[in-house]
């Protein structure tokens, strides 16, 4: 029996973060409440801190991409190059919205993001 209640749902954990390096960007799925497809969130690392980043685009719905970060600290849409913080998800040099981000906290080499929540970028 899944004793989880609906708020359990809105956290999910990722382990061996630990092991995302300094300005690298690793795509992460997740189960969404009901039968829709998986979430997926860009989780990067930045001057030493973890941040959850939405991986739809908000420019014309590309996909952000995993992988080395721009300079380290942008994450990037492949479809146009936007480049996002992934501290704020604030759009960089080009008038876009920001992206989705999620509130992280990282305990003994896992991530724990509330993907119920939402910091700025509400779409
Ligand atoms: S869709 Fe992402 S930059 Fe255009």
């Amino acid at each position: 029996m899944d004793a989880r209640s609906a708020s359990d749902l809105d956290v999910i954990r990722v382990p061996g973060v630990d092991r995302l390096p300094e300005g690298e960007a690793r795509l992460v799925l997740f189960p969404r409440h009901g039968d829709g497809p998986p979430g997926e969130l860009v989780l990067c690392r930045v001057g030493g801190r973890l941040f959850a980043l939405g991986s739809e685009c908000p420019h014309e719905g590309g996909r952000i991409a995993e992988g080395p970060l721009e300079g380290g600290r942008f994450a990037v849409c492949p479809l146009h190059q936007y480049k996002f913080d992934p501290r704020d998800g604030e759009a960089v040099e080009v008038e876009c919205g920001p992206a989705r981000t999620y509130p992280v906290r990282e305990t003994g080499g896992t991530a724990e993001i509330r993907v119920g929540g939402v910091q700025g970028g509400a779409r």
